[in-house]
C-alpha cells in the first residue's frame, strides 16, 4: 500500500532541477556540450576575434590610439565585454592595459548577448544592460514569446520513467525580450560611436532605418541553417552564428543587394540597390569597389574601377578616428539606395560584360602604416553578375 503511494506521488511529480549560477562573464566553452554546432560557428566569427589578440586591425589601431597611453582600454565594452577585469576597470575609470589571456580571447561571448536584458541609450555610444538574474538568458521563440521563466522539467509516468523533458538543464529561458526578435539586442555595440569631438566616427543610422519585424540585424545576419540548436532535442534547423560580415564569409550576403545594367545614350549604367538598412560598408577603413569589364569577340578590357569611401577628416586633410571632427567625402552606398554608376563607353552587340561588387577590408597605405599582413589588402567579391549585350 506504502508502495503504491510514492508511485502515485511521482507519478504526478514535475520534476525541476537545482541550477548552478552563470555569471555575466561565463566562457563560451560552457555552452559547447549541449550547443556544439553553435559554439562552431561562434569560433569562427569576428565576435569570437574582436580582441586585439584575434583581430589584428584592431590590435594595430590600439597600438596608435592615444587611449593606450593612458592605459584606459575603453574598447572592452564592445570588443571583450567577456572580461569582467576589463569591464571593472571599466566601471570604476580605472587603468587597465588588454592582457592576453581566455577571458580576453572570449570576444564577444554566448552570454554578452544572450544575458542582454535592455539597452542604455547614450550620446557617445549605447550600453549593454546585463540581467542581474545568473540563471537567466535570454532568447526569441514566437511561440513562446510570453514565457519569462522557462525552467527544466521531466515528466515521469506511474514507473519513474521520463515521458517528457522540456527546457534546459543548465540554465532559464525567457523568451519575452522583444530586443531578441527585432534586431535591437544588436544595437548596444553597433548603433554608432561618438568620439571626443562629437563626430559619429562609425553610424548605422538605427533613427533613419530602424529594424523591422520582418526586416532587422538578425533575419539577415544569423539566417537559419540545417542542424540542431542543442544536441538534447531534435530541431531541424538553428540561426547561424558564423555573423557575416565584410570579413567573414561576405558572399552569404550577396542576396541582399543587387546589379542591373542598363543602356544609356552612348554609354551604360551599372545600377547597384542595397536592401540592407544600413550602408552597405559601415567601418571607416572598408573602400568598396565596383569592377566593370567587357569582353569583346574574345578580347578582354577592364574599364577605370570605382570606388566607395567613407573618409574621417580635419581642415580638409583625411585625420584618424580620434582626431577627426568631419566627414570629408562619404560615397557608401547608403541604406535602401539605388545607386546608378554611368560609364561612357559604346557597348555593340555580342560583348559579354562582367561586373563584380567587392570591397578591400583595408587600403595599402594602412596596411604599410601599420604594418599589417597584405593578405588584408586582397580584393574581396560580394557579388558578380554577367550581362551578354542584345
Ligand atoms: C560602442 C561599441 C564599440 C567601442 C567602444 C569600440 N568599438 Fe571597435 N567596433 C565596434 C563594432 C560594432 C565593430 C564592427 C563594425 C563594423 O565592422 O562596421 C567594430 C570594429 C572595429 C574595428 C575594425 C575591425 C577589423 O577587423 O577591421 C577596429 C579597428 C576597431 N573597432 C577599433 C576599436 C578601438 C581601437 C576601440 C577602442 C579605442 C574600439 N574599437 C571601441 C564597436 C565598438
Ligand atoms: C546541459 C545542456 C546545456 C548547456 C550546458 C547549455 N544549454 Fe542552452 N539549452 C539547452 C537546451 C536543452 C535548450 C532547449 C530548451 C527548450 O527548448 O525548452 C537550450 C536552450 C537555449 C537557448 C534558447 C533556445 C531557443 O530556442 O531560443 C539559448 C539562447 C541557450 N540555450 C543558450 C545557452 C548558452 C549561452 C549556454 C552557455 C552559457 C548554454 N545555453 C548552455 C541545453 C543547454
Ligand atoms: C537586408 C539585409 C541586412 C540587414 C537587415 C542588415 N544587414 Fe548588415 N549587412 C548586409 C549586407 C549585404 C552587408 C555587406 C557585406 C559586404 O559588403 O561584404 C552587411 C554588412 C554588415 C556589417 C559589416 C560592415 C563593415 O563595414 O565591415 C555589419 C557590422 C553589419 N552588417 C551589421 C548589421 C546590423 C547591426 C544590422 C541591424 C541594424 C544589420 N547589419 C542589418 C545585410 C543586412
Ligand atoms: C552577437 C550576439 C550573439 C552571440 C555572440 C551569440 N548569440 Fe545565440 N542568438 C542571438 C540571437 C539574437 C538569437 C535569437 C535569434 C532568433 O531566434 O530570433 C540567438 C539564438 C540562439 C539560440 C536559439 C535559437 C536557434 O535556433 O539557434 C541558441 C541555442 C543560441 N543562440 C546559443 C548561443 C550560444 C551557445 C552562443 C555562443 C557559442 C551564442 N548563442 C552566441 C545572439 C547571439
Ligand atoms: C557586445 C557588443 C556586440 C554585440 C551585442 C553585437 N556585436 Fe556584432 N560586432 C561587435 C564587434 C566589436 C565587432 C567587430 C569585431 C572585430 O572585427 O574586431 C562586431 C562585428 C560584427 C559583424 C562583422 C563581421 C565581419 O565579418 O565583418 C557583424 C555582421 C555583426 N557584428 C553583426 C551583429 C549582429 C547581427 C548582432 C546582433 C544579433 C551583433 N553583431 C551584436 C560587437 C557586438
Amino acid at each position: 500500500m506504502q508502495k503504491m503511494k510514492t508511485l502515485l506521488i511521482s507519478a504526478a511529480a514535475l520534476l525541476t532541477t537545482q541550477l548552478f549560477g552563470l555569471s555575466n562573464f561565463q566562457s563560451s566553452k560552457t555552452c559547447q556540450k549541449c550547443h556544439p554546432l553553435i559554439y562552431k560557428e561562434h569560433l569562427g566569427s569576428q565576435h569570437k576575434k574582436a580582441s586585439i589578440f584575434s583581430d589584428p586591425i584592431h590590435k594595430a589601431v590600439w597600438d596608435t590610439h592615444p587611449l593606450k597611453k593612458k592605459e584606459l582600454y575603453k574598447c572592452a565594452k564592445c570588443h571583450t565585454p567577456n572580461n569582467k577585469e576589463a569591464m571593472v576597470a571599466l566601471k570604476e575609470h580605472k587603468k587597465y592595459l588588454p592582457q592576453d589571456n581566455g577571458a580576453s580571447r572570449e570576444g564577444v561571448s554566448c552570454v554578452s548577448c544572450h544575458k542582454i536584458e535592455s539597452i542604455k541609450h547614450n550620446k557617445a555610444s549605447n550600453t549593454n544592460i546585463l540581467t542581474k538574474d545568473t540563471k537567466k538568458l535570454f532568447s526569441a521563440r514566437e511561440s513562446e514569446k510570453s514565457v519569462k521563466d522557462k525552467k527544466f522539467q521531466l515528466s515521469r509516468d506511474f514507473f519513474g520513467m521520463v515521458t517528457k523533458k522540456s527546457g534546459s538543464p543548465y540554465h532559464d529561458i525567457d523568451f519575452s525580450n522583444e530586443l531578441f526578435y527585432n534586431g535591437n539586442v544588436c544595437m548596444g555595440c553597433h548603433s554608432h560611436k561618438e568620439n571626443a569631438h562629437k563626430l559619429k566616427v562609425c553610424d548605422t543610422k538605427p533613427q533613419e532605418h530602424p529594424n523591422t519585424k520582418e526586416t532587422n540585424c538578425i533575419s539577415c545576419h544569423m539566417p537559419q541553417v540545417k542542424g540542431s540548436f542543442t544536441t538534447m532535442y531534435d530541431s531541424k534547423t538553428h540561426r547561424y552564428h558564423g555573423f557575416s560580415g565584410s570579413i567573414h564569409q561576405p558572399q552569404i550576403l550577396a542576396k541582399y543587394v543587387s546589379i542591373d545594367m542598363q543602356k544609356n545614350g552612348a554609354g551604360f549604367d551599372i545600377l547597384i540597390t542595397n536592401k540592407a538598412n544600413h550602408a552597405l560598408l559601415l567601418h571607416p577603413l572598408r573602400i568598396g569597389e565596383l569592377q566593370v569589364s567587357i569582353d569583346r569577340n574574345g578580347k578582354k578590357s577592364s574599364l577605370k574601377p570605382v570606388q566607395f569611401v567613407r573618409v574621417l577628416g580635419k581642415e580638409n586633410h583625411p585625420a584618424p578616428p580620434w582626431i577627426a571632427d568631419k566627414i570629408l567625402k562619404d560615397t557608401q552606398i547608403q541604406a535602401k539606395e539605388q545607386r546608378k554608376i554611368h560609364f561612357d563607353y559604346k557597348l555593340q552587340k555580342g560583348d559579354k560584360l562582367s561586373v563584380a561588387l567587392g570591397h578591400y577590408i583595408i587600403s595599402t597605405k594602412v596596411a604599410k602604416k601599420f604594418g599589417l599582413d597584405e593578405k588584408l589588402t586582397k580584393f574581396v567579391l560580394l557579388k558578380e553578375e554577367h550581362f551578354d549585350v542584345k
